[in-house]
């Protein structure tokens, strides 16, 4: 299967060049824990593509003057060269090599800069792993300008898959799922899939605002948290549910259900941190204000019938997701209640948004 991922007719060439993507970052509603080499879902998730949080990534490339077997690059975050960024590119380089034959012609300068306050805990391997693959993406399209619109994002979700999972679902779409299921046509475990089927009005333009409770680096990586998953005693049910859940959801999407999508999306972020809490070793990234803040939207639920519901990635901050028509109302709630939770009050308002945009210049 990946094999349609290694090109075979490279029959243009290019010098000298630069493209520039925009690429979101994305929240899932049935989350993505525990995976398989390389690079592979233990079950299937579902996001909303966001749109304020985004990444922006220039790549520049040069063919080396003279041959070299090695990964040449500079990596430049927000106007300064970032060393330190630089081995997890170089893994991913290397991980995609068979899939880019053209990647050691080159010397490459990736410029990226975030939307979003560095180290705000909003997972910047998404739309940063999105916005290197789509740009890679653009090189291969001048080696081959023959390749179609379907194989381009295909394969650029791919690539980003190998550089962090949820990232191949911040390519293309509103809704995307990643992981092959029965009921979701064309699905795979190799790429995210736009979810194409019915999707109720109400679920239109749904908004999310992330409530910033903890800036700090998380104790435990996302790869290590997914690594726990391999003999943890309640994974077979836990992938299992997941996948039911993608039946509901979508069941949800085309019925317009909302209080089972509440219900369903705050279960999915707490089994996640369930997941975590009875790992070996055991670990909780939830802070007292996740909890104050989670308290505080069912408190408002219950008094207004608000459709307000919350849902967490691997972090402690909070994702509040509420239909548009309650903007007005949600978001004074959440400047009234919910901003003295998080740190020095900050919080960002964002919002289902389509997927990548080229940058043309
Ligand atoms: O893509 P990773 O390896 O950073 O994992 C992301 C996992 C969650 O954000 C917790 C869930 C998800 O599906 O995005």
């Amino acid at each position: 299967m990946e094999q349609q991922f290694i090109p075979n007719g490279l029959t243009a060439s290019t010098e000298k060049g630069k493209v520039t993507w925009q690429t979101p970052s994305n929240i899932a509603l049935v989350k993505y824990w525990g995976k398989r080499e390389p690079q592979l879902p233990e079950n299937t998730s579902i996001s909303f593509t966001l749109s304020n949080c985004h990444t922006t990534t220039s790549l520049s490339f040069e063919k080396k003057q003279t041959p070299s077997d090695d990964f040449v690059f500079e990596v430049i975050f927000e106007g300064e060269k970032k060393e330190a960024f630089k081995p997890k590119i170089q893994t991913f380089f290397k991980r995609v090599a068979t899939y880019l034959p053209f990647l050691k012609d080159y010397e490459f300068v990736i410029e990226s800069s975030n939307s979003f306050p560095h180290s705000s805990g909003i997972a910047s391997s998404a739309s940063g792993m999105s916005a290197i693959a789509l740009c890679l993406m653009s090189l291969e399209k001048e080696l081959n300008p023959t390749l179609t619109e379907t194989y381009f994002y295909q394969k650029a979700s791919f690539l980003a898959r190998l550089g962090s999972g949820s990232a191949c679902r911040s390519v293309k779409g509103e809704l995307v799922v990643w992981g092959n299921h029965p009921e979701i046509q064309e699905s795979s475990d190799l790429y995210g899939v736009e979810f194409t089927d019915v999707v109720d009005s109400v679920f239109k333009n749904y908004q999310d605002t992330i409530l910033l409770i903890d800036k700090g680096e998380k104790q435990v990586s996302s790869t290590v948290g997914h690594g726990l998953m391999h003999g943890h005693p309640f994974a077979p049910q836990r992938f299992a549910q997941a996948q039911e859940n993608i039946t509901n959801i979508k069941q949800i999407f085309a019925q317009g259900a909302i209080d089972d999508f509440i219900q369903l999306v705050e279960s999915e972020a707490l089994t996640l941190h369930a997941m975590m809490m009875t790992s070996q070793p055991y670990f909780i990234l939830m802070k007292p204000n996740t909890l104050e803040v989670i308290n505080k939207i069912w408190e408002f639920r219950n008094g207004t019938g608000s459709k307000v519901c919350f849902t967490l990635d691997a972090g402690a901050n909070v994702h509040v997701l509420y239909p548009e028509h309650e903007k007005e109302s949600v978001q004074q709630f959440i400047t009234n209640e919910l901003a003295v939770y998080c740190k020095n009050g900050e919080f960002i308002h964002d919002q289902v948004g389509m997927g990548a945009k080229k940058i043309e210049k």
